[in-house]
């Protein structure tokens, strides 16, 4: 499987298409050899520089004359976090790398740049996708790139058969890294891409985030580093964990799939868990046995940011959040809240509150001690499924796939169907979405390997962790 790393940087130095890059990184044994290389490709791009500015050019002639070296030494910043994230997605089984630069696509166009960019998006089964932010957001790169693959059939196609994930850079901390990660993911899920963010050893997570303005500086982000090859890992995992080109129609699986849909919020004509029951009166697929769970109606207590969540260490199957009441809604249902393959958290979404049931928020933050339970809820295919008012605009299909990426989910594409006075005016591309994300979900392998949970950020959780850890074993 192979996973394409691209660089979306107009600084980029690795730009010819015959760079070695993709060798360099497979020949790099382990994390300190490859900080060695880095650092080494960093002091060549300083020493290009130098040897320009020793010369008495305007800024704009020194960017020409960086402009016509060959392409294929140094790293700029966006660089920098995309080998540290495609060296750590080799180090997982049966994949394989390779690398763009988009500047040498984009930044002049042509036909033949073009060809190349698509055989190489056209060959990938995973996207790693590097570049600056400017002003919160991607730079012009990318969005050409977006704008391109959206313009073209084949990578529509082949766009809905890959994973993606994201890395971005920005001068600042909080400079719009996650900003950038968020607004990229969605428009990765609209061309049909399944979206990750990084793994649990980090807590960024949408994706890679670095900091680094002036060139050079990312490899001094030590905590950015860390999430790039956090994401990496993710993407080489969650690869060997999904199949996107089975053919499932004649799948016939052992047990049947279980997808659990959850309606958070609906209004008092209960109209959200109405059309989610028409959309699976419609859909029949022995493999798959749906659970709809009317949270809206339900109890819900308020998450109280306990610092022993969960409470105790014991198998999943037992309730151990330290909300107690009888009726509340994970309390009394928790076994069967674990008990799916895939889930979706469903809304009404209206342009008011007037006669508007929710459990939305509450519901949300309680699942915490599911994450912190090894992340019980993770690597399970997920979506949202939205009836909205034409004009509500609340968002709640982002709020949602931003909770969700901290369960460590693959994302797919939010199903967002929208009313218009009494019509919903997309029902029926809903009705082949929705089939789409069933046979997605019969493409996923049930996580194999349980990964531990291990706070971050918090160190009273983190000591009783440890402590609980040591009476255990
Ligand atoms: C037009 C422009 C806008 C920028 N906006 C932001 C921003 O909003 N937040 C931020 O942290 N950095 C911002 N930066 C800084 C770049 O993201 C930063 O220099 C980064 O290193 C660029 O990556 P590169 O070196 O791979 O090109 C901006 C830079 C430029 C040129």
């Amino acid at each position: 499987m192979i996973v394409l790393g691209i660089s979306a940087s107009l600084r980029n130095k690795r730009f010819s298409y015959k760079n070695e890059l993709v060798e360099d990184l497979k020949q790099i044994k382990d994390l300190e050899e490859l900080n060695k290389f880095v650092k080494k490709q960093i002091k060549i791009t300083f020493s290009d520089i130098d040897k320009l500015n020793k010369k008495d050019l305007s800024f704009e002639d020194k960017y020409k004359q960086l402009k016509k070296h060959k392409g294929n030494r140094g790293l700029s910043n966006s660089e920098t976090a995309l080998v540290y994230a495609l060296w750590n997605s080799l180090q997982e089984k049966n994949i394989e790398i390779d690398y763009l630069s988009l500047s040498n696509i984009f930044e002049s166009e042509n036909s033949e740049k073009l060809d190349h960019f698509k055989k190489k998006f056209l060959n990938c089964d995973a996207l790693l996708l590097s570049g600056p932010v400017y002003f919160g957001d991607r730079g012009s790169l990318t969005q050409r790139m977006i704008e391109f693959l959206n313009s073209d059939k084949e990578c529509i196609e082949h766009a809905k058969k890959i994973l993606y994930a994201g890395l971005a850079v920005g001068a600042k901390r909080n400079g719009g890294q996650e900003t950038t990660l968020i607004f990229q993911a969605l428009d990765f899920l609209n061309m049909g891409c399944k979206v990750i963010g990084n793994g649990h050893d980090t807590t960024a997570q949408y994706g890679g985030t670095i900091v680094a303005g002036d060139i050079g500086k990312a490899v001094d982000d030590n905590y950015g580093i860390k999430t790039a090859l956090s994401t990496g890992k993710n993407i080489g995992e969650v690869l060997n964990n999904i199949n996107l080109n089975e053919n499932v129609s004649k799948k016939i699986l052992k047990r049947p799939h279980k997808c659990s849909i959850f309606v958070l919020q609906d209004n008092k004509d209960e109209e959200c868990s109405k059309v989610i029951n028409s959309v699976l009166k419609n859909y029949k697929n022995e493999n798959i046995k749906f659970k709809v769970f009317k949270v809206f109606k339900e109890e819900v207590h308020k998450c109280i940011a306990c610092d022993i969540c969960p409470i105790s260490y014991e198998e999943s199957e037992k309730y151990r959040c330290i909300i107690n009441n009888k009726e509340d809604f994970f309390k009394k249902h928790h076994n069967e809240i674990i008990d799916c393959d895939s889930f979706i958290f469903a809304a009404y979404s209206g342009t008011n509150f007037i006669n508007i049931k929710t459990n939305y928020q509450q519901f949300i933050e309680r699942t915490r001690y599911l994450r912190r339970d090894n992340y019980l809820f993770g690597r399970k295919l997920v979506s949202s499924f939205i009836l909205s008012e034409v004009n509500s605009n609340r968002n709640l299909h982002i709020r949602i796939l931003t909770s969700l990426i901290r369960h460590h989910n693959i994302l797919f594409k939010p199903i967002l169907v929208f009313k218009n006075a009494n019509a919903y005016i997309n029902f029926e591309n809903i009705k082949k979405q929705f089939i789409d994300f069933c046979n997605t979900a019969l493409k996923v392998r049930n996580k194999t390997t349980e990964v531990e949970y291990k706070p971050v950020g918090y160190e009273i959780s983190l000591e009783e962790h440890l402590n609980r850890k040591k009476t255990t074993i």
